[in-house]
């Protein structure tokens, strides 16, 4: 197993599966601050344009966090993908809804993995924030289709 050099936490002793994880994480947060980029000019009313921006300002809260966390591990900077999201606002919602969801696991799977403490909590309290995302999309879908999904 590659050891890691972890500058003040002293040698990680973190798992090379973890350290991937964490760069997958970097890339989920850097591909959700655009796709909410895109949702919020998209957003039909000022106060969910609004709310988006402020779940979009978690997610750079979170990109720093693990990107420092990332750089301690392994004294490297990690490689950025964007993933794609869709243009369409009802998609977009859907789209971030399960993402948000999906994530909350996989956070709190790192946190159970991490052997060091402050990794532990940052991904625990990135997983209730995500959480919390999904409430929100939850109900601009819900709202989306009480307004515009019925039949006439
Ligand atoms: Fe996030
Ligand atoms: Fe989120």
């Amino acid at each position: 197993m590659r050891a890691y050099t972890l500058g003040e936490w002293g040698v990680s002793g973190e798992d090379p599966g973890l350290i991937q994880d964490i760069a997958k994480a970097i890339n989920g947060q850097y591909s959700a601050i655009a796709c909410y980029e895109k949702l919020a000019r998209l957003a039909p009313t000022e106060e969910e344009r609004r709310q988006i921006m402020e779940i979009r300002q978690d997610e750079t809260n979170h990109y720093r966090e693990f990107y420092q966390i990332y750089v301690r591990l392994t004294g490297q900077q990690p490689q950025i993908a964007v993933e794609p999201c869709p243009d369409d606002y009802k998609e977009g919602l859907e789209f971030a809804l399960k993402d948000e969801q999906n994530t909350v696991d996989f956070y709190l799977e790192i946190a159970d993995k991490a052997r060091d403490p402050a990794i532990k909590k940052a991904f625990t309290r990135a997983a209730q924030d995500e959480q919390n995302h999904a409430v929100w999309f939850l109900y601009f879908w819900t709202n989306h289709c009480r307004c515009r999904c019925k039949q006439p």
